[in-house]
């Protein structure tokens, strides 16, 4: 089976591949609520998940971890910032000072305890879905493949280096994660935005894991 995403001006055809049918429309629908008209992010949603299940194949990780962390990883993405703080406050995510100062980070931390909560997603997704904006050092491989997938997926156009790393993905992971942090970082830096420490961890940690091989 093959999707449309219709994302304003262009187009992609995504094949399903061999992702869970049954397990996207579940999870798919509820998306769907969580982000009513905000068609653009629904759109980027999908489109990493079902490039998290291509990674998937090539890693040889769950692919059914990776559609349902795919799917919901920007679950709370809809939110003001008012509400992430209040909801967090609701569903009792614990903030640190600096978690409050990356604000672009709260949806991810967010959304893993909000899933957890109303879906009961099991723990490696719950990781996957928290840790998708900042990364951390020594990842599991579903929490990578969703770090990358959100990076790389192919309505992604705007971002440094994004076809370089598209490429890279496939074939050293930890050296995409490299490039993909170092390029957050270099975003976040131009914008004049708080980076989290974990960001900075993240591309310690893979630098010194691929100079080390
Ligand atoms: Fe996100
Ligand atoms: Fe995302």
């Amino acid at each position: 089976m093959e999707i449309n995403l219709n994302d304003k001006n262009c187009i992609v055809h995504l094949e399903m591949g061999n992702a869970n049918m049954e397990l996207f429309l579940k999870y798919e629908k509820e998306l769907k609520k969580a982000l009513e008209g905000n068609e653009r992010r629904y759109c980027h949603s999908i489109s990493v998940a079902l490039t998290a299940v291509n990674l998937a194949e090539n890693y040889d990780a769950d692919k059914d971890n990776c559609l349902v962390a795919g799917i919901l990883h920007d679950y709370c993405k809809n939110m003001t910032l008012d509400e992430l703080f209040s909801n967090c406050e609701k569903y009792k995510v614990n903030l640190t000072e600096e978690d409050r100062m990356a604000d672009g980070c709260i949806h991810g931390f967010l959304a893993a305890k909000m899933c957890k909560e109303l879906y009961d997603i099991n723990d490696e997704v719950y990781n996957a879905i928290y840790f998708h904006t900042c990364g951390k050092p020594n990842m599991t491989i579903l929490e990578k493949i969703i770090y990358i997938a959100d990076f790389i997926e192919p309505l992604r156009r705007f971002r440094d280096k994004v076809s370089d790393i598209r490429k890279l993905a496939y074939k050293d992971i930890d050296s995409a994660i490299v490039a993909a942090s170092e390029a957050s970082i270099s975003f976040l830096t131009k914008r004049e935005k708080f980076i989290h420490s974990n960001t900075i961890k993240t591309l310690e940690y893979y630098k010194d894991v691929v100079s080390k091989r």
